[in-house]
């Protein structure tokens, strides 16, 4: 459970600085919209790190919380440093959301099989706010039917 607290925790991290990498650079005709969106999905996923760090934790694990260690561990893509267009950092996000999110719901089941309730519960709970934050995300690319 340590070590699969500790892929999720570096992937917390990498999305942490993903989402503020977007919020920092993002331009565009939506450009307040998104830019607001994108910090509140950065707080969001802080508070995943926090979660999962305490998790670890208490099953006497040792953290390891520093960017450097996140980068070595994270189940996520390098996020490409020169997006600027809203669009794209909409799109690349998409991605990371959906990647984790697939990964999350790994992470259930083998905390299920394990018998670990309690990370059970924290990887649901980290599960349904980041597919809530796909769902903010991928909103901008679903026409409406008229
Ligand atoms: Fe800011």
């Amino acid at each position: 459970m340590v070590q699969l607290l500790q892929t999720h925790l570096a992937t917390a991290l990498d999305l942490t600085y993903q989402t503020k990498q977007a919020h920092w650079n993002v331009k565009g005709l939506n450009f307040i919209a998104v830019h607001k969106l994108f910090d509140e999905l950065h707080e969001t996923t802080e508070e995943f790190v926090d979660d999962i760090a305490e998790r670890l934790t208490a099953l006497g694990g040792q953290a390891h919380g520093t960017v450097q260690a996140a980068s070595e561990n994270t189940l996520l893509d390098p996020y490409p440093l020169d997006l600027i267009d809203s669009e794209a950092h909409l799109r690349r996000l998409s991605d990371s959301y959906a990647k984790w999110s697939a990964k999350l719901m790994k992470g259930i089941d083998e905390a299920s099989e394990a018998g670990d309730d309690l990370t059970e519960d924290l990887l649901t709970e980290v599960g349904r706010g980041i597919d809530e934050g796909l769902y903010f995300l991928e909103s901008h690319f679903q026409a409406v039917e008229t």
